[in-house]
């Protein structure tokens, strides 16, 4: 047939549209009813290393949300080579499984996050916040200096119980602390009960002394936990070199 037949008669040209649409959808759908799982298994002694946020973590992701954090800053590290050199193994699909809304982003205005945790010491964050061009002379990201004000977590609850009902394993009954417990290891378990949440909060700021002030939870407690948590939840040392290509 010729092309030009084609190009004009509208019937051939719906028919056949359709067909080409048809084989792009089916090769793309078909694959999906044959693999098990889109997400990798991060399993280090039987355990998953990949956990839910912690009730600080939490809120201070909350704050990174309210801020615009990601209108600058994407948290993916795509699996080019420039970008591994620079930020380091790309990002799993495993390591934003429990972000709701994930906070992948398009924007990099600033330096992509997702690996950020443990690169600076927590009063590099506290300083970094409060005024960029203290330990970044030349930096054009804004200053944050109202997140040194106390932290407000009495709803932290009903924001776990909220992911909670989106799948995301906090625990309320004794048997889904259980479950965590095998899951992910007690001291993870013991972070994720919703019951515990408001005291767990307060601990972990208090010990981890993120603002360096021991008294006040404030925002930056939860902002500085947030950011020291990115991309530490998997240990790729752990894992042969290849082991996460299978799931590509
Ligand atoms: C207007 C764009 C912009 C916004 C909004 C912004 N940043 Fe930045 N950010 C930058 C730029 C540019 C840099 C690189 C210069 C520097 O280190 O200050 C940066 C650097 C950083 C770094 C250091 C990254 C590294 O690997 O060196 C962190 C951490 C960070 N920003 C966190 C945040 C947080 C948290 C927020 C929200 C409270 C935020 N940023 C909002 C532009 C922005």
């Amino acid at each position: 047939m010729k092309h030009e037949t084609i190009e004009t008669n509208v019937g051939w040209l719906i028919i056949l549209t359709m067909i080409v649409i048809s084989i792009g959808g089916l090769v793309e759908i078909i694959p999906l009813y044959f693999i098990k799982d889109t997400i990798e298994t991060v399993k280090v002694d039987g355990k998953d290393t990949v956990h839910p946020y912690t009730p600080l973590e939490l809120r201070g992701r909350d704050i990174y949300m309210r801020e615009g954090c990601y209108l600058c800053h994407s948290q993916m590290i795509r699996p080019f080579r420039d970008e591994n050199i620079r930020y380091g193994h790309y990002s799993l699909a495993a390591e934003s499984r429990y972000d709701h809304p994930f906070q992948w982003g398009s924007k990099r205005t600033g330096p992509d996050l997702a690996r950020v945790g443990g690169k600076y010491s927590n009063e590099w964050h506290l300083q970094h916040l409060v005024n960029p061009r203290d330990v970044v002379p030349e930096s054009i990201m804004p200053s944050y200096p109202w997140l040194t004000e106390p932290l407000k977590f009495n709803a932290i609850n009903d924001r776990l119980k909220a992911l909670k009902a989106t799948g995301v394993p906090y625990s309320q009954t004794q048997e889904e602390y259980q479950a965590n417990v095998e899951r992910f290891g007690k001291p993870t378990a013991d972070m994720l009960d919703i019951n515990n949440a408001e005291q767990n909060l307060i601990d972990q700021a208090q010990d981890g002394n993120y603002d360096g002030n021991r008294n006040d939870i404030t925002e930056a407690d939860a902002l500085i936990a947030y950011l020291q948590s990115l991309g530490t939840m998997v240990d790729f040392s752990k894992f042969e070199e290849g082991y996460f290509a299978k799931f590509r």
